[in-house]
C-alpha cells in the first residue's frame, strides 16, 4: 500500500512522516517517531495502555487514525510530560508512592491523570476514578495510583 505523508504536532514539535494509511496513531508514534513510551496493550480500546492526549483530551491511540487528525492538533505522549530535566509532578509522585510496579499501564495512566489535573487540581476520589476508569492496572490495586494523583494535585495548586 502506498505510504501517505502526514504532518503531526507531537510534544511541541512538527514531524512529517510517511505512514501506511491504515496505521494507527499508536503505530505511527512508536514505529515512525520512536516514541515507545506509549504502550501496545489490547489494541481493542479496552486497556488504556495506549492513552495519549490530543488537544488536551485523552484518546486511545490504538483506535485513532492519524490521517483523520487535524495537522494542527497538539499530541502529547508520556515523553512530553517532563520539561527538560524537570519531571512532571505526576511522575515524581508516582515514583514516591510506588504507583508503578511493572509499569506497563503507567504511561497511559499518567496521561489520563494529566488531563484531569489540567482541568482541576482539587479532584475528588470519584473524579480520579472516572479519569482513569479506562486504564487497567493489574499490579497496584489502584490505591497507590490515587495517592500519587492526590499528591501531584496538591503540589500543582
Ligand atoms: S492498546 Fe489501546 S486500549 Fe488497549
Ligand atoms: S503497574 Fe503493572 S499493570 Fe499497572
Amino acid at each position: 500500500m502506498t505510504k501517505q505523508l502526514l504532518t503531526l504536532r507531537v510534544n511541541g514539535e512538527t514531524h512529517t512522516v510517511a505512514a501506511e494509511p491504515h496505521h494507527t496513531l499508536l503505530e505511527v508514534l512508536r514505529e515512525e517517531l520512536g516514541l515507545t513510551g506509549t504502550k501496545h496493550g489490547c489494541e481493542l480500546g479496552e486497556c488504556g495502555a495506549c492513552t495519549v492526549l490530543v488537544d488536551g483530551m485523552p484518546v486511545l491511540s490504538c483506535l485513532t487514525l492519524p490521517t483523520l487528525l487535524d495537522e494542527r492538533s497538539e499530541i502529547v505522549t508520556v515523553e512530553g510530560l517532563a520539561r527538560g530535566p524537570d519531571l512532571h509532578p505526576l511522575q515524581v509522585a508516582f515514583a514516591e508512592e510506588a504507583a508503578a510496579q511493572c509499569g506497563y499501564c503507567t504511561p497511559g495512566i499518567l496521561m489520563a491523570a494529566k488531563a484531569l489535573l489540567d482541568r482541576t487540581t482539587t479532584p475528588s476520589r470519584e473524579e480520579m476514578a472516572q479519569a482513569i476508569a479506562g486504564n487497567l492496572c493489574r499490579c497496584t490495586g489502584y490505591t497507590a495510583i490515587y495517592e500519587a494523583i492526590d499528591k501531584a494535585a496538591e503540589r500543582m495548586r
